[in-house]
């Protein structure tokens, strides 16, 4: 079932007409409550044509984000047009409420992104705005795992849609060509040593053209139409992430500490384009020099320092010299 009952669109999904009467006859609704579904799906950006004895017909969109035309494995999906606000506030507001993992909240738009390190994050319409609620079974000091395994999903995912390969700069920005193209947000809470929900937000920016991106972002951000010369439709990558997603979830909730280190960290340092560089480390506590070495157990970036002692860094913006 989809949370946002908008029934009416599976029916209208086939693309063919139905009459306002045929449809009030399945759903069991009078025909006046079939003309306010129409209403508020097209509210939400639908298309629907309205013809005398024909009936209603869906014009499909290009693109469709809508839960009955987009079919996203693993997940139960609840729809924004525009959300005021940001889809991790919402997925984590459905997870105090008791939403499974696999609640996938997603938006066109978000008038509140929000982005890592306390910053907001841009959210027009082009851009792949969700987010995931998910219940790890495995301790909190693991769950720093999942936004890597989230970042890898998404460089593959980026890949499958596109054949573009986009880089991770760590923790979990992907870049092409030395502008971010995706940003992960992790945000959890942990009561009695366990993780009772973790929300996993992800922004990849897909079909914006270089004018779609506020002049602060010109030079440092980048989308996938823009990489690969040609539209991408979004819906096509957040179903490729969420499989990608999945596959690795799975296997690292089974196969914990030597499958993240065996199997996970060497498909993660493949796609980096952090580790093995020198690099600019700007933290809280100040901005220092370093050479980055390698990931550690929690997800921590190990950087080695000019006199040559390892040093693990937990949160800080890290570029490349
Ligand atoms: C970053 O700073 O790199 C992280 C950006 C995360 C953005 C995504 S968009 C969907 C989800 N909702 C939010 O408000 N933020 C995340």
């Amino acid at each position: 079932m989809y949370r946002n009952n908008e029934t009416i669109v599976e029916i209208l999904a086939d693309g063919l007409h139905h009459t306002g009467e045929d449809i009030g006859a399945y759903l069991g609704v009078t025909r006046a409550a079939v003309w306010k579904q129409v209403e508020q799906a097209r509210a939400k950006g639908l298309t629907i044509e309205s013809s005398g004895k024909l009936g209603y017909r869906l014009i499909p969109p290009e693109d469709p984000l809508f839960p009955p035309l987009l079919d996203i494995p693993g997940c139960e999906i609840e729809y924004w047009h525009e959300l005021v606000g940001s889809t991790n506030t919402r997925a984590a507001e459905l997870a105090r409420q008791g939403a499974e993992e696999g609640t996938l909240v997603l938006a066109e738009v978000q008038t509140g992104g929000r982005g890592r390190r306390e910053r907001g994050w841009a959210s027009p319409l082009g851009g792949a705005w969700f987010s995931l609620v998910l219940r790890p079974a495995r301790p909190p000091s693991e769950a720093q795992r999942i936004p890597l395994v989230a970042a890898v999903a998404a460089a593959e995912a980026c890949h499958d849609a596109t054949g573009l390969f986009p880089g991770v700069k760590w923790p979990n920005d992907l870049m092409l060509n030395g502008r971010k193209l995706c940003g992960i947000l992790l945000e959890m809470s942990v009561e009695a040593e366990r993780v009772q929900r973790l929300v996993m937000g992800v922004g990849i920016n897909v079909s914006q053209r270089r004018s779609d991106f506020p002049e602060a972002l010109a030079e440092t951000a980048t989308s996938l139409a823009i990489e690969g010369g040609k539209p991408v439709k979004r819906g096509d990558v957040v179903r490729a992430f969420a499989s990608r997603f999945w596959d690795w979830y799975r296997r690292l909730e089974a196969g914990g500490n030597a499958f993240y280190r065996e199997v996970f960290l060497p498909a993660y340092a493949s796609r980096s384009v952090t580790l093995g560089r020198e690099v600019t480390v700007a933290a809280d506590a100040g901005t220092y020099a370093a050479k980055a070495e390698a990931i550690g157990a929690a997800g921590e970036l190990i950087v080695r320092m000019d006199g040559g002692a390892l040093r693990p860094v937990w949160a800080a913006d890290v570029s490349v010299r």
